[in-house]
């Protein structure tokens, strides 16, 4: 009984994160916890950050989601779509997924140097997959500041 429901959970877990669409942290400020609350309901919050629109794209994300169950007030949209705007506009940054990053792209979005990147990328290669930004303290050479600065835009899938 506690297995299963272990393994349940697990498999809720592996739904949520499966998109392959990089999905970076969402950044705090107003609008966040409504987010965080309206739309963590079926797929992790951070699914929003895949995308990266402007108002009337944003508008119409929200549209299709209460189409299908999303359920909020009216003030709580408003503050999602504001927040989603503001963070997730048209020219905002996309995340790097420093699991397939290449070389240069971990430079240009890490502000990495190029050793530092080589060491990320071997040691990506040897152990497998970052799973947190915690394993990054462990890559040799790594100046760890530098991702921890930037980890609004690290995403791990
Ligand atoms: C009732 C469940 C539900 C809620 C609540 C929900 N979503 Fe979704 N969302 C889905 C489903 C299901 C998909 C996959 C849809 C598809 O593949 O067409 C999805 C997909 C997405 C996508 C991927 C792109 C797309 O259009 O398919 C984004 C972005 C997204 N949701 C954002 C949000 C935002 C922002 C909110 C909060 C306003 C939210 N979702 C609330 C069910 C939900």
């Amino acid at each position: 009984m506690r297995h299963s429901l272990l393994y349940s959970f697990i498999g809720l877990i592996a739904f949520s994160t499966s998109s392959a669409v990089a999905q970076a942290q969402l950044p705090t400020g107003p609008g966040h916890d409504e987010t965080v609350k309206v739309c963590g309901k079926c797929h992790a919050a951070e699914q929003a950050a895949s995308l990266r629109q402007s108002r009337t794209g944003w508008e119409e994300t929200i549209s299709k989601m209460v189409s299908m169950g999303s359920e909020g007030t009216d003030e709580e949209y408003e503050s999602i779509l504001k927040y989603l705007v503001t963070n997730f506009g048209p020219e905002a940054a996309k995340p790097v997924n420093i699991n397939n990053a290449s070389p240069a792209e971990l430079e240009a979005a890490l502000g990495l140097t190029r050793a530092e990147s080589a060491a990320v990328i071997q040691y990506r290669t040897d152990k497998g997959n970052f799973k947190s930004i915690d394993d990054l303290k462990q890559v040799p050479g790594l100046d760890f500041k530098k991702v921890e600065g930037k980890k609004a835009r690290l995403a791990f899938q």
